[in-house]
C-alpha cells in the first residue's frame, strides 16, 4: 500500500482528526458522512507515515458513486482504484485521466435578489415514498435508504407539484451557515416554465429565515441550463470538482 495507511470507519466521530482545508465542502464533511454511514455507505480514512489524517473516501456502493477528499496523488491513487467500475467525484485534477469537469457555484445569501413573483406553490415536502416515486424518474440510480436518513438528519426537500404529483425538486443540506443544493430535477415536460426558479427562491426565504450565509453547487461544465439558471441567480464559480470512471 506504499506509505499511507488507510482505515474504514463506522461512526462521524471517528472524523475528529480531520484536517481542515482538506476541501472546499469541509463544512459539509461530517453531515455528509454520517448520512453515507447510515444509508450503507462506506467511508475511509488515509494517514501519513507520521500519523495525520492525509485523505477521506466516501463510497456508496449502490449508487457505484464516492468522493475523494485530499491533495495527496498516492491517497487519490489508492481510492481510485478501490471500488472499479465507478463514478468518483474529487477536487484533485489528475491531468492524465479523462474526468467530466463540473464547476462550484456559490451565492452570498445575503446579497442575493429578495424581489421576486412566484408562479408555482413551493412546498417542502416530507412524505418519503412521494419523494422516492419523483426520484425513481429523476435519478434512477439514487440509494433509496439516503431518502429517510437524508429528511431525518434535517435536509429539506422542495418540490413543487401538479394535480398532487411532484413535478420539480431541489434537495438542501444545511450545517451552520453554509447551504449546499443538490439534486435538482424537474420533469421535462414541465421545464422553461419557471418552477425551479421558483424552487431556488423558496430555498433563499428558507436560507435567510435560517441565518444560512452562503449557498453552494456543483454544476457539470455542459449543463447549460442549470449553470444559466445559477448565473442568472447571482452565483459564481469558485472552485472545480473532477468526475472520473474508476477503472474495471
Ligand atoms: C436545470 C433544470 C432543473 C431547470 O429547471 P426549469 O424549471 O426548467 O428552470 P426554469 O424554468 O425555472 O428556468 C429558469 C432560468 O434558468 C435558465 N434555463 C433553464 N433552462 C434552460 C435551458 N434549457 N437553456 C438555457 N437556460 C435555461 C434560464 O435563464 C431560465 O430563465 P428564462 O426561462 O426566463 O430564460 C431542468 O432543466 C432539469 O431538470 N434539468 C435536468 C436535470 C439537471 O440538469 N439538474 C441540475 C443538476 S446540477
Amino acid at each position: 500500500m506504499g506509505s499511507i495507511e488507510v482505515s474504514k470507519i463506522d461512526s462521524v466521530e471517528q472524523l475528529r482528526d480531520l484536517p481542515k482545508g482538506l476541501s472546499f465542502f469541509d463544512p459539509l464533511i461530517g453531515h455528509e458522512v454520517k448520512e453515507a454511514l447510515e444509508s450503507g455507505g462506506e467511508t475511509y480514512l488515509s494517514k501519513d507515515p507520521n500519523g495525520v489524517t492525509n485523505g477521506l473516501f466516501i463510497y456508496d456502493n449502490y449508487e457505484v458513486t464516492g468522493t475523494i477528499f485530499t491533495s495527496s496523488r498516492e491517497v487519490f491513487d489508492y481510492f481510485y482504484k478501490l471500488k472499479p467500475s465507478s463514478y468518483i467525484f474529487s477536487e484533485l485534477d489528475v491531468p492524465e485521466l479523462p474526468k467530466q469537469v463540473w464547476n462550484i457555484w456559490q451565492l452570498d445569501v445575503d446579497k442575493a435578489q429578495a424581489d421576486y413573483s412566484f408562479k408555482h406553490r413551493v412546498v417542502i415536502e416530507s412524505d418519503v415514498a412521494e419523494i422516492e416515486r419523483f426520484m425513481a424518474l429523476a435519478q434512477l440510480e439514487t440509494n433509496k435508504r439516503w431518502i429517510s436518513v437524508a429528511l431525518k438528519n434535517g435536509d429539506r426537500c422542495f418540490v413543487v407539484k401538479i394535480a398532487g404529483r411532484i413535478v420539480g425538486m431541489a434537495w438542501m443540506t444545511i450545517v451552520g451557515d453554509v447551504a449546499r443544493s443538490h439534486g435538482l430535477f424537474v420533469a421535462r415536460r414541465f421545464r422553461r416554465m419557471g418552477m425551479m426558479m421558483d424552487n431556488y427562491h423558496a430555498r433563499l426565504l428558507y436560507l435567510k429565515a435560517r441565518h444560512v450565509h452562503t449557498l453552494v453547487n456543483e454544476i457539470a461544465e455542459d449543463n447549460v441550463a442549470s449553470a444559466s439558471l445559477a448565473a442568472k441567480e447571482g452565483e459564481k464559480v469558485v472552485g472545480k470538482i473532477f468526475l472520473y470512471t474508476s477503472p474495471g
